[in-house]
């Protein structure tokens, strides 16, 4: 596949936009701006794509409950802007469900996921009386009864289910295969069901399954939901009563302006799949609510082309602030900040950051304009898994994170000066 240009790149951003004079616009403000406030790098978060994209799947998904995933981007104010559109949230840590509470999403629009909770996270969950607990696993759901039975109260469950569904995206992000950690095998649900059915401390609702993420074609997610509609058949065929359905997340985004299902396709998807089985249905998507409302603006370091294959532009983002690209070759457009890069020739350059790992890049072979030492670039769509997979590593601050609501930009995380990094450290006192 041929690689979209900037200009291709800006056009099918509706939240982006040239300024012959500001420079590249993001919902309708110079990020320049930004820069002269807060430096680089920084994140900018657009409150306004994030509504606009939330309103979209709920008009694609009338009926059906939408459970962000949190850990797609975690930052209070982003919690806030859904809260107030009604979304609920997927969690899969005691942290990440005290943080949807605290930005005011209710227990009961609230599902909790993942392979390893914990007693105290399960104990919480009860606490909080959190709408399910998606369960995945026959060990967790014997902890979960006796703690339920123990504090007097029934836990409300879904068992996950591993569909043996190959995803067909990134190894990494592949979790609905045969021998993957997560759920628990197809076969094996209909016995753990009817036992989960007899015991004291559970509330059966029904069924879980999320097969993996940036999930590029409906295919995947057909093969899923057709086991699991056979399933729920077989469940009811049993007296097994079953009333919800978890249908996951994992819907792509066309990071590469490659083509992808709009929501309507999987919404389509699901309704064929489960229409007459009079199930209340949820999803608990992330990246496509929440990825192209972010950018990640940073500044040319140094630029060097002598002995060099090609321009390599050292940006001061680096893989410590954004993992992406390192972690799974991930492809993410960089556009200049300045209106007369935009229609420059083209030649094909490196984009690194500056950390001591030779993973450290942020783009390959990019086709990219003239580029300078101090001129400005905005990596795109990175709003979802950009700043929630952030770390300090070499010693490198977090990146300031601005959100741009109803045309005012919001410093909603500060740059932490350096001294920060070691502040809560503590050096043994023969040592001092
Ligand atoms: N539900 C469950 C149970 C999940 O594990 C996930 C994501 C989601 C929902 C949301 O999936 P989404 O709609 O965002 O695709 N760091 C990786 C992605 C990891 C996804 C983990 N689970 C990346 O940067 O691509």
């Amino acid at each position: 596949m041929r690689d979209p240009s900037p200009l291709e790149l800006l056009t099918a951003r509706p939240a982006l936009r040239m300024d012959a004079e500001a420079g590249l616009l993001f919902e309708n403000l110079p990020l320049i701006d930004i820069v002269r406030a807060h430096a680089t790098p920084t994140w900018v978060y657009g409150a306004d794509t994030i509504k606009t994209r939330y309103r979209r799947l709920k008009t694609a998904f009338p009926t059906t409950k939408i459970h962000y995933a949190v850990k797609a981007n975690d930052h209070l104010a982003v919690l806030a802007v859904l809260a107030r559109e009604g979304a609920g949230a997927d969690v899969v840590s005691i942290g990440e469900l005290q943080r949807a509470l605290h930005a005011g999403i209710p227990p009961n629009r609230i599902v909790f996921s993942g392979v390893g909770k914990t007693e105290t996270e399960l104990s919480a969950a009860l606490h909080h009386r959190i709408a399910t607990i998606n369960v995945e696993s026959p060990e967790e759901l014997a902890t979960l009864s006796a703690l339920a039975t123990a504090a007097q109260t029934r836990a409300p469950v879904a068992l996950r289910v591993n569909p043996e569904v190959d995803a067909n995206t990134h190894e990494k992000i592949s979790t609905g295969r045969k021998g993957d950690k997560f759920g628990i095998p197809i076969a094996e649900i209909p016995a753990l069901y009817a036992h989960a059915s007899t015991l004291p401390g559970i509330a059966l609702q029904g069924l879980a399954v999320h097969i993996g993420s940036q999930v590029t074609t409906t295919a995947p997610y057909h093969a899923a939901y057709t086991k699991l509609a056979a399933l729920v058949r077989d469940l009811r065929a049993q007296n097994l009563p079953i009333t919800t359905l978890d249908c996951g997340g994992g819907l792509a985004v066309p990071y590469r302006n490659e083509p992808v299902p709009l929501p309507e396709a999987w919404a389509a998807t699901i309704a064929k799949a489960f229409s007459g089985l009079n199930l209340a249905l949820t999803i608990e998507p992330g990246r496509w609510i929440t990825a192209p409302a972010g950018l990640l603006v940073a500044r040319i370091i140094r630029s060097r082309r002598q002995n060099m294959p090609r321009p390599l532009h050292v940006i001061d983002a680096a893989m410590n602030d954004f993992a992406r690209p390192a972690m799974y070759g991930a492809w993410h457009g960089i556009l200049p900040l300045s209106p007369t890069a935009l229609h420059a020739p083209l030649a094909e350059a490196d984009f690194a950051g500056p950390i001591c790992e030779s993973s450290d890049f942020l783009a390959r072979r990019r086709a990219a304009p003239p580029l300078h030492e101090a001129d400005l670039v905005a990596i795109l769509d990175v709003g979802a898994y950009g700043a929630v997979m952030s770390s300090t590593y070499n010693a490198r601050p977090h990146a300031a994170q601005v959100m741009l609501h109803d045309g005012i930009a919001t410093l909603i995380r500060p740059r932490p000066p350096v001294a920060d990094l070691w502040s809560d450290e503590t050096v043994p006192t023969d040592l001092k």
